[in-house]
């Protein structure tokens, strides 16, 4: 069912596994282990799958160029729950990757309803966070950006209504800047190999984006002019809709190749090296030679009140420049994974993989896995009582607050909207 996974619904509460299966996502835990000094959220299963991420680890472990990008929607203000995008996508950065952020104040206000004003507000807050955690890069606007709006009208050319509505479940009374907000977020995920020339390209998304990477992917492999194949002894470089000149060039870029009706097959090249040449040859004639991008997905961390962590739920989360006084109350009554009774907590310890404080823990606050692992052992064995963990775990929050406050402050003049 399309609505199992429909990036707008409420319920975030998708089946893993049933959805991987159904859609060809990869589980990430084979990959892992090729992922130089992973952080938490790889080490931790909070990132649970990927499409074509082998790419990206490549590009890594090779130090060849990779782009990676994610979207925020100006909506509300930021909030734990969009913590995790930033960290992985500012994690790629440091790692090699061309770095690029969209604010979708576009989607924000065709879908949400959110005024441009309040979109740009909205907007510089994210923006702050993400420089004050060490983001470098580029970032824009969906509204402001003129490239990609054309860029955007360029894939439109290649998704009708009956695309969306298998996809989305759109229907004849969704609105057509909802459909326009999808295809700029198309263009958002192909924007990088636009502006900085074609690369892998990592998108960082919760499980829910998955129709966006679908449909992207599928615009992405329709935009190029050529397919190339390995085939029996030979590599075939077939023609989609390329000029013929393109065809000519590539003929003529590899001697004793051989041309036919719509394709060129060549003897004694390696795959990869016809398809950057194909690429470049592809760029040359106006085509947009993208590299079909690849995308990791994790899971959510449930509201503090044990509920989906949501902005329309407060309690569920908490604001980066709200009140101490409130985020404090907020971790305190937290729901937990304790036992109805101190005599029974003690008999049977808590039950930490399902309660939200242990999970804020492994989520953000406790980067060291044996600190990690003893907060889950005392806990289990009855010796670490809930009232005493919540404690302890605000006095985590508020030292994170505190320098997280104190990088945005020193990245306040980075923030353009
Ligand atoms: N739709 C995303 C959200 O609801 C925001 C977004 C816009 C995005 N463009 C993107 C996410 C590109 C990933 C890549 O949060």
């Amino acid at each position: 069912m399309p609505e199992d996974i429909n990036p707008w619904s409420n319920h975030r509460a998708v089946d893993t596994e049933k959805v991987f299966s159904e859609f060809g996502i990869e589980p990430i835990g084979p990959l892992v282990d090729r992922i130089p000094d992973p952080p938490a959220f790889f080490r931790r299963g909070i990132v649970v799958g990927h499409r074509d991420y082998d790419r990206i680890v490549d590009a890594m472990v090779h130090h060849t160029p990779f782009h990676v990008l994610s979207g925020f929607m100006p909506s509300g203000h930021p909030h734990l729950g969009h913590l995790l995008v930033m960290q992985e996508i500012v994690w790629h950065v440091q790692r090699g990757g061309c770095g690029y952020v969209a604010i979708a104040d576009r989607e924000a206000h065709a879908v949400r309803n959110i005024s441009w004003e309040k979109c740009r507000e909205y907007a510089a807050e994210y923006l702050r966070c993400l420089y004050a955690l060490g983001f470098q890069g580029t970032t824009y606007a969906q509204s402001t950006n003129g490239v990609l709006k054309d860029l955007a009208f360029e894939a439109a050319t290649r998704v009708n209504f009956s695309d969306l509505s298998a996809i989305y479940g759109f229907s004849q009374e969704t609105g057509l800047a909802h459909a326009m907000s999808v295809i700029t977020q198309v263009a958002d995920i192909l924007y990088p190999q636009v502006d900085a020339g074609p690369a892998p390209t990592i998108v960082p998304v919760g499980i829910d984006q998955d129709p966006h990477i679908r449909l992207t992917r599928d615009v992405a492999h329709k935009m190029r002019m050529f397919t190339v194949e390995q085939r029996e002894g030979y590599v075939s470089v077939r023609s989609k809709n390329a000029p013929p000149e393109a065809l000519n060039a590539i003929h003529r870029t590899y001697a004793g190749s051989k041309k036919y009706e719509g394709h060129v097959d060549i003897r004694g090249v390696a795959l990869d090296a016809v398809k950057d040449r194909v690429r470049c040859i592809e760029r040359e004639f106006g085509g947009y030679g993208f590299f079909t991008p690849s995308s990791t997905y994790h899971t959510f961390m449930p509201g503090l009140q044990g509920g989906k962590m949501s902005s329309s739920i407060p309690e569920s989360s908490f604001g980066f420049d709200e009140p101490e006084k409130d985020i404090k109350k907020k971790v305190m009554s937290a729901l937990t994974g304790g036992r109805v009774s101190l005599e029974e907590q003690t008999r049977l310890g808590g039950e930490p993989d399902r309660c939200p404080a242990f999970l804020l823990n492994l989520f953000f606050m406790v980067d060291d896995d044996a600190e990690l692992e003893e907060i889950r052992r005392a806990c289990l064995a009855g010796d670490l009582m809930c009232g005493a963990c919540k404690k302890e775990t605000f006095e985590r929050v508020k030292e994170f607050l505190q320098e997280f406050h104190e990088k945005m402050d020193e990245v306040e003049h980075l923030v353009e909207v």
